[in-house]
């Protein structure tokens, strides 16, 4: 039975029933977890990096392991026997093995990958005994949510031959969480920090949160807001720092935090923040020391520069690289990564699409190898379907971090079950054909990090639901190859349990729930058009906000002539920032994705779309079919009555009952705002 609060999320085992339990009890009645005697330097093969002198984060490491095979079975009723033991210790003939390379390998398995990286590991079985293989703790554990995984699904683990790494080196969430507990454009409660009280009291939450991350394979956090306050970079704050990131340690999660460029100024007290000013330098050096004393896996720092009123070195003359290379420098000297964010917009831009590719592609190839530019997947802003961002390939020699949200800024926040994978993968697996070949998107990353949707609501998320997002990301990132309906499986099953009509219902539900929303919110790649401020709900009239390009009217056009916004060669140009075979298809209307029409053109109200309808036919067409689906989540809901606990029915039922009200008020809004143009 999933806990009626939701706090378990995918990890409540409750899959494991006694009777589905049964065939696993062989693999884990004699199990042995080789932990470090000891990695006195800190820096031997298999130990994480930036543990204390008795190697307690690898052993810590070998506990979690221990303890979540063991609470996987607890419940079904099944004993095991998992043994964390030291080297040189005997291990029996029949026993199963969590090893790291360095350790020997029990002679009755032949077959490891060494080929896994850091963090990945290889799974060997035959009728009864199990071994994972990595070069780290740390993918020891990863194994072991793998295998979990696999239990939870009730899937054999008999004669096993898998070899695992992930996509990317860097899987991180951020945080928008402020200092004063309070989460921009967070659904979900207040920040789960509690930083008056760090770091003397260590809520038990933090390591629940840490394994979360750890069973979908997310490897870090970065703790606060980007639009942050200085004092997170106080003595006082990175005592509170130090003590999240001992916690997160031993599940393989570095820490990050955001910083504010203009720090030096405003918490150091000095005149300038000019990055090639020597004392500001020192400044960064001293601040940075101070952390890495403190933390010394310290992952790195997020920084949002001359954005929406943010500091940055503009206001010096310098340029992005110049800001963002004076304080890699520093980090680099200790390992750590400068993700710079390439969210800027204005300054007399003609369209807002345009200005990051804009203002970074001179750059490239001006960046420290240790800087990574973080780019959001569309050019505007997390809409519910954008064209993917032209910097993805089109920055051939920077990192590349994608910046995915999974908070649902856009898309109906808390509110809206709205199932985001197969957007992350229409991005992900875009071609930006800027070679011959592997151009992917997903391609051109050397990480990813997403706008977190955690709180402190019991179920984290901010419904059941919601969590499928988090699960999702930390799949993806690990996997780009996984499909959504493979992820949306394995988060069903491990979540609402091997019911096989429930099942079917909540897939239902997944699948079809972004599709939805993209109908009943922004057909044709309408975009920005919610309300002001809040971004909940439709507004395509609107007018405030001080900045034209903050207006719907600035994103949709609408007129009498037609609607949309012409980003072709004859409109603001942005289909030329993307590689000429890609601009090519964008810019004529008969090659570009009707999925993207209105982004890139002015469509003529009586224009005919493929399925043979107007424009103005379509929008109606489509405003409708998303109101439809909308309902038909709901009624497919309502089938769940008798298969789930009370509690999660209504919980589910009343998100949707808000969505449905919600899709028919932006189908109405928008089609009575639009319509009026064509009459
Ligand atoms: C959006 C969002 C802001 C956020 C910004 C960003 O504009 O509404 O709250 O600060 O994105 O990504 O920096």
């Amino acid at each position: 039975m999933v806990r009626s609060d939701g706090y378990d999320a995918w990890l409540s085992y409750s899959s494991v029933t006694n009777k589905n339990a049964q065939k696993y009890a062989a693999f884990f009645s004699s199990c042995y977890i080789i932990a470090p005697d000891g990695c006195p330097d800190g820096r031997q093969e298999g130990c994480p990096p930036g543990k204390d002198s008795n190697n307690s984060s690898a052993t810590d490491t070998c506990t979690n392991i221990q303890r979540e095979i063991s609470s996987c079975f607890k419940s079904a009723g099944i004993s095991t026997s998992v043994t964390v033991c030291g080297r040189g210790t005997l291990i029996p003939d029949d026993a199963g093995v969590f090893t790291i390379f360095s350790e020997s390998v029990p002679a009755h398995f032949s077959y490891i990958d060494k080929e896994t990286g850091d963090e990945g590991f290889s799974i060997v079985s035959d009728a009864s005994r199990i071994c994972a293989f990595s070069k780290t703790y740390t993918g020891l554990l990863y194994a072991a949510f793998k295998i979990l995984r696999m239990i939870q699904m009730n899937e054999g683990l008999e004669n096993l031959s898998i070899s695992e790494k992930p996509a990317l080196p860097h899987r991180i969430l951020n945080h928008w969480d402020n200092l004063d507990g309070s989460i921009e454009r967070g659904y979900a409660g207040e920040s789960l920090w509690k930083w008056d009280e760090l770091p003397f009291v260590i809520d038990s939450r933090y390591t629940d949160y840490a394994r979360m991350l750890c069973s979908v394979g997310i490897n870090g956090s970065v703790l606060n807001n980007v639009n942050t306050q200085p004092k997170i970079l106080s003595t006082d704050y990175i005592s509170k720092i130090a003590s999240l990131a001992s916690v997160f340690r031993s599940w393989g999660i570095k820490t990050y935090v955001s910083v504010n460029f203009g720090s030096p100024v405003s918490l150091g007290g000095l005149k300038t923040a000019d990055p090639l000013d020597q004392s500001v330098i020192e400044w960064w050096e001293e601040k940075i020391a101070e952390i890495y004393a403190s933390v010394p896996d310290f992952g790195g720092f997020l920084i949002k520069a001359d954005s929406e009123g943010q500091p940055g070195p503009y206001a010096y003359g310098r340029s992005h690289a110049d800001g963002a290379n004076m304080i890699a420098g520093i980090l680099a000297r200790y390992g750590g990564i400068l993700i710079w964010r390439a969210f800027v917009y204005g300054h007399g831009e003609t369209d807002r699409a345009k200005k990051a590719y804009a203002d970074f592609k001179p750059l490239d190839g001006k960046f420290l190898p240790n800087v990574t530019i973080q780019v959001k997947n569309g050019p505007i802003d997390f809409q519910p379907r954008e064209p993917v961002h032209p910097m993805f390939g089109g920055m051939e020699k920077a990192n590349i971090f994608m910046e995915f949200q999974i908070a649902q800024e856009y898309l109906g926040q808390g509110n809206h079950l709205v199932y985001l994978a197969p957007m992350w993968k229409e991005i992900l697996d875009f071609d930006t054909k800027i070679k011959q070949e592997k151009s992917q998107v997903k391609h051109t990353l050397s990480g990813i990090g997403a706008v977190s949707n955690t709180g402190n609501n019991s179920d984290w998320c901010g419904s059941l639901f919601h969590t499928a997002n988090l699960y999702a990301y930390g799949r993806l990132s690990w996997n780009f190859e996984l499909s959504s309906e493979h992820i949306a499986r394995e988060w069903a099953l491990c979540t609402w349990g091997l019911d096989t009509f429930l099942h079917e219902i909540v897939m239902f539900i997944l699948m079809n729930s972004w599709e939805a929303c993209v109908n009943y919110m922004t057909p044709l790649c309408l975009h920005h058009i919610m309300k002001y401020h809040h971004h909940y709900g439709p507004d395509p009239a609107c007018e405030e906000g001080e900045r034209e390009d903050w207006k719907p009217k600035y994103y949709h056009r609408a007129d009498k002539l037609g609607l949309g916004f012409d980003r072709t060669r004859n409109g603001s140009g942005a289909v030329d920032q993307y590689s000429k075979p890609v601009a090519d298809m964008f810019n004529d209307i008969a090659t570009c994705p009707e999925k993207y029409l209105l982004w890139f053109h002015h469509v003529p109200w009586n224009y005919k779309l493929s399925s043979g309808r107007t424009l103005k036919d379509e929008l109606v067409y489509a405003y409708n079919k998303g109101v439809s689906q909308a309902e038909n989540l709901l009624s497919t809901w309502k089938k769940a009555e008798s298969l789930v606990s009370k509690e999660h029915y209504k919980a589910v039922l009343g998100k949707l009952e808000i969505q449905v009200k919600d899709a028919y008020e932006w189908r109405d809004v928008c089609l009575q705002y639009f319509l009026s143009f064509t009459e």
